[in-house]
């Protein structure tokens, strides 16, 4: 009965069902050693909820699951770890407080004599670690000092502190640069020579086609297909995806566009260097860079998060720093790029988080009309095809993706002037991309100002009627849609030079 065909691990028949969700309904999935098996799928699909089975926070309803050919009945994390798997969780999982060292060989210190930890191997070996992904930082340094990005690998360094032969990622590469993406792929292929198996999931095709030997796609909590990477097409990973094609990604239209809205006058402070913008009615403005460029933190610095010089006029009326309360008054809307930070918010139900910002609209004599509340996130919901059985599931139960949504609803009910949206499709499937956009378009048609801080080109290609480039947190290039190309965008994003000579250089 042990025939392990070479298998790392070999799960048959696992179904998975939560009240009102059926997240997995009798897939299978096996992983060889010396592979790297992508798992694909919509938000929602079932992905994470696999993941975690692996890791032994899920126990499957029905399946069985097998570890080098042996069956195996994971009851806890600690069993899955015992059969050497590492997972880097989609939520980062780390303690803020702690070091970079403490946090990579949490659970399991290195011991000196006596049970006594051993500090100095716990922080070279961390050193070391850190060294093979390339990153140069202080194992002593605390988590809450690092960029996201570095989190991240951190996060990855702490999987492979133990020796894994099987490393399970679920959306590892979502806050990280181009060449700390390099680093990690060039660490997966020497992983892979050494014979550890590699589960991926990514929301990136490009990915898949860089790092996959082989792919699955799930849809709906079922498995649609397994295949060599090799004998897939792009569209036909998107069509198993979501069971139709996507004709249009980016579905611009053009705009009537007004007045000014957003004037952005010498602005810094907080990460921003005298920032200079303007966004009108109708237009959406993106501002494009690469991981670490400052692009995020213009969002932060515009709504009043951190004490800034410079004025920032809404509509005529000037927003004061140091003062979000007043920016949302003012009429502007910041959707973040960490769903982290908007950590309450996790709490509380779909239902409520779709109306929390805009309960002024609902209050009649200072009481909530709860109707009108339901009537309207219900409509959200459909809008933007958040998958919940009810208007009051948890937003922390949902999937990540359909989370990411939520918040985006609760900023269109909002209806503010200005809406800044912060990598508004992170960890957001094809599909579900395309019916943001859809809705980007919309509130733009609508009259409203946008202004989108992404480091995806495409998609800043793809939205922007205007593209402003961020270089170590200054404007570098601007460019009209119609003239804009990937080539001209990456050369802002990356050469040195102030914003007249780069644009002198190009044109
Ligand atoms: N603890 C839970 N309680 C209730 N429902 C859950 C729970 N965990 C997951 N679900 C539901 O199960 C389904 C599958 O979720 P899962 O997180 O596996 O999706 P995913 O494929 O990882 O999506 P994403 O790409 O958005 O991360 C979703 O409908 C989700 O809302
Ligand atoms: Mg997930």
């Amino acid at each position: 009965m042990s025939a392990n065909n070479g298998h790392l691990i070999e799960m048959q028949g696992i179904t998975k069902t939560f009240p009102g969700t059926v997240a997995l309904d009798n897939v299978d999935f096996d992983l060889r050693p010396g592979e790297v098996h992508a798992l694909i799928g919509e938000n929602g699909a079932g992905k994470s909820t696999l993941i975690k089975i692996i890791a032994g926070i899920y126990q499957p309803d029905a399946g069985t699951m097998r570890v080098n050919g042996q069956a195996v009945t994971f009851r806890s994390p600690i069993d899955s770890i015992e059969q050497r798997i590492k997972v880097v969780y989609q939520e980062l999982d780390l303690c803020p407080n702690l070091s970079v060292a403490e946090n990579v060989f949490l659970g399991g210190y290195p011991r000196a004599s006596f049970g006594r930890v051993d500090w100095k191997t716990l922080y070279s070996r961390t050193g070391e670690l850190l060294q093979e992904l390339g990153l140069d930082i202080d194992p002593h340094t605390t988590i809450d000092q690092l960029r996201v990005a570095e989190q991240q690998l951190v996060e990855i360094a702490r999987a492979l502190s133990r020796q894994a032969q099987i490393l399970v990622m679920d959306e590892p590469t979502s806050a990280l640069s181009p060449t700390e993406v390099e680093k990690l792929f060039a660490l997966i292929t020497t992983l892979k020579s050494r014979g550890v198996g590699v589960m991926y999931v990514s929301h990136k095709l490009d990915e898949i086609y860089q790092i996959a030997d082989r792919v699955t796609v799930f849809r709906d909590g079922q498995r649609i297909v397994t295949k060599p990477v090799s004998e897939t097409q792009p569209h036909q990973l998107v069509e198993w995806m979501v069971g139709r094609e996507v004709r249009d990604l980016f579905p611009k239209t053009e705009t009537q566009i007004g007045k000014t809205l957003l004037e952005v006058r010498d602005v810094s402070g907080g990460g921003v260097q005298n920032l200079n913008l303007t966004v009108r009615a109708g237009e959406v403005v993106a501002v494009f860079g690469l991981m670490g460029a400052g692009v995020h933190t213009i969002g932060r610095a515009l709504f009043g998060d951190s004490e800034r010089t410079g004025t920032v006029t809404l509509d005529g009326k000037i927003i004061k720093p140091n003062s979000p309360v007043n920016a949302i008054h003012g009429g502007l809307g910041l959707l973040t790029e960490s769903r982290k930070e908007d950590g309450l918010v996790m709490l509380l139900s779909v239902k409520e988080n779709l109306s929390l910002t805009a309960l002024r609209r609902f209050a009649r004599f200072s009481w909530i009309s709860f109707r009108a509340e339901a009537k309207a996130a219900t409509s959200y919901v459909e809008q933007l095809g958040i998958k919940t059985p009810t208007i009051s599931r948890k937003v922390r139960l949902l999937s990540g993706g359909n989370q990411q949504k939520t918040l985006i609803g609760r900023w269109l009910l909002q209806n503010p002037k200005v809406l800044i949206l912060s990598e508004p499709t992170r960890g957001i499937d094809v599909g579900s991309k395309a019916e943001i956009y859809r809705l980007i378009n919309k509130m733009a048609h609508d009259g409203m100002g946008l202004l989108v801080l992404s480091t995806e080109l495409p998609e800043v290609l793809g939205i922007a009627d205007r593209i402003l480039v961020v270089r170590k947190g200054e404007i570098t290039g601007e460019f009209s849609r119609a003239e804009a190309t990937q080539e001209m965008l990456m050369t802002a994003a990356t050469t040195a030079e102030p914003l007249a000579a780069a644009a002198r250089g190009i044109n």
